[in-house]
């Protein structure tokens, strides 16, 4: 489909926008189970890195899934398309010069893989939110797990759909032990040095 495209230059780079900014941007990736509390380890991230004049944005596997990707399921096949898309929306607000954080439960180690490819591999932060799905199911916010259980939902993950956990994590999140503020000053200390400009 890509014959006889040629890629357009142009002058204003990444790093120009980092400059601007005066802070590195990359995709800072959240997985795990649905309810296992990606969300809101997301949403409370990018308060922080708001509240500290970072230029920050978040993409969310429901939130997506209502717009951009509204005519994919939940078959390995439209997973793969949500998340090749949601690779390529991450490169381009990078190169944007925004911090992209994004929140999909990404199951297999193959989808993580290509979106990492897909940015880069220097521009790509692994977080596991690696909350027992015993615990994810027995919270179930949205009743999800109790669909599938009852056969209402096909191919959820963790129940007839599979999850294969993160072999090396930049940084491994289990919220039974670790609180959300926990978790996000975790993951900011562990940014610091990410964030600045290396000259
Ligand atoms: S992904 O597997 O393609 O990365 P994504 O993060 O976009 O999934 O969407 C997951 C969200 O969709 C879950 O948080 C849940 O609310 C909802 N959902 C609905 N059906 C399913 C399903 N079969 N498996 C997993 N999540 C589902």
């Amino acid at each position: 489909m890509s014959q006889n495209i040629i890629n357009q230059e142009y002058s204003i780079t990444k790093f120009e926008q980092n400059s601007l900014k005066n802070h590195q941007s990359f995709l800072i990736w959240v997985t795990g189970l649905s309810g296992s509390g990606k969300s809101t380890i997301a949403n409370e991230l990018f308060n922080t890195l708001f509240n500290k004049g970072f230029h920050a944005y978040a993409l969310d596997g429901d939130n997506i899934r209502l717009g951009l990707n509204k005519d994919l399921a939940f078959s390995n096949a439209d997973r793969t398309e949500n998340l090749r898309r949601i690779g390529e929306v991450s490169k381009l607000l990078i190169d944007a010069g925004i911090i992209t954080i994004a929140a999909f439960v990404s199951p297999l180690i193959e989808h993580r893989e290509s979106i990492k490819s897909i940015v880069g591999s220097e521009n790509f932060i692994e977080i596991f939110v690696s909350t027992p799905i015993e615990e994810c199911e027995k919270r179930d916010v949205k009743g999800l797990y109790a669909k599938a259980r009852k056969g209402e939902i096909k191919d959820f993950t963790g129940i007839d759909a599979p999850y294969e956990i993160p072999l090396s994590p930049n940084i491994e999140i289990n919220t039974i032990q670790l609180s959300v503020e926990k978790a996000v000053e975790k993951i900011f200390d562990y940014l610091t040095d990410k964030l600045t400009i290396k000259q």
